[in-house]
């Protein structure tokens, strides 16, 4: 059965923390599902970890509901959260809810997510009022990293950390069913979370938010890039798939592969006439000829 958004609520006021990472495939929400997570986020992140783009800026509407769709469609049981990507809701509150409602409609999300406060209050306000869950980001927003000065961790004086403040309770009164936190020391990370009643789910943001999220590549160790402070590495999948796919090209280059038990077989009276057929067919051709 599907998580619900009031059941999450519910998992904050008992403590019981939340489990998010992100997938952007099929197999990959299979996985997260059969491993019990709680959220799946098809993050803009797909950008750079998935379509070989430099930032998570580049990646369009179009190319992210492909993968929702397959995220979707691999998912029982967590909860899945759309990324907005940039320029998906940048432009008006109107624009927002046209291209989250392709999300919802076209992919089966079961919500989105977008970065920041300010302009985006009006836009998470104009989706859940027409009833698409929203999830709000705070801290390090890397679609907007150049204006933040880079990836780089955010809330680190008193008036940013109350400013940051301030636009995670904004986000809940908007209506943001929960807020990511990322890339904020842990002493504000848990003074917001204590200051929302809706879930707070942290990413570099200590171990008091009600939640965590990875990106799937870092977690797994899929990708070449250095990890950034908060990534802990679960597996080194990406050593394990370039041995195999190494043994699998030394196996082809020396005949090993395929062998007996990878190959089909012909009845020997069907392959008799089968040769036959085939020397007649080709002395007629010479004949012919
Ligand atoms: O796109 C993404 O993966 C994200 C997470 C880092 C929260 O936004």
């Amino acid at each position: 059965m599907k998580l619900s958004l009031t059941e999450l609520a519910e998992r904050k006021r008992q403590g019981e923390k939340l489990v998010m990472v992100t997938a952007y495939d099929h197999p990959g929400a299979r996985l997260a599902d059969a491993a019990g997570v709680d959220l799946i986020l098809v993050g803009d992140s797909a950008s750079d970890n998935v379509l070989g783009y430099d930032s998570t800026v580049p990646v369009t509407v179009d190319e992210l509901l492909v993968l929702v769709r397959a995220v979707v469609k691999g998912t029982q049981h967590a909860i899945v959260v759309a990324d907005l990507p940039f320029g998906s809701f940048q432009v008006s509150d109107e624009a927002t809810l046209a291209n989250a409602v392709r999300f919802v409609k076209e992919a089966g999300a079961d919500a989105v997510k977008l970065e920041g406060a300010g302009p985006s209050l009006t836009r998470v306000q104009a989706l859940v009022g027409a009833g698409i869950p929203v999830m709000g980001h705070v801290g390090l927003t890397p679609q907007s990293a150049t204006m933040l000065g880079g990836y780089r961790a955010q809330g680190r004086t008193a008036a940013k950390a109350q400013k940051l403040l301030g636009d995670a309770r904004a986000l809940e009164a908007a209506g943001c069913f929960s807020v990511v936190l990322e890339a904020v020391p842990s002493a504000v990370a848990k003074r917001v979370t204590e200051a929302l009643t809706v879930p707070t789910i942290g990413i570099g943001a200590g171990p008091s938010c009600d939640g965590q999220v990875l990106v799937w590549h870092d977690l797994l160790g899929l990708t070449d890039r250095k990890p950034a402070r908060f990534v802990k590495r679960y597996a080194d999948i990406g050593t394990q798939i370039q041995g195999a796919l190494e043994a699998y090209a030394a196996d082809v280059r020396s005949g090993a592969f395929p062998a007996e038990e990878h190959t089909y077989t012909i009845p020997e009276e069907e392959l008799d006439l089968f040769e036959r057929a085939t020397e007649e067919h080709e002395h007629a051709e010479q004949r012919d000829a």
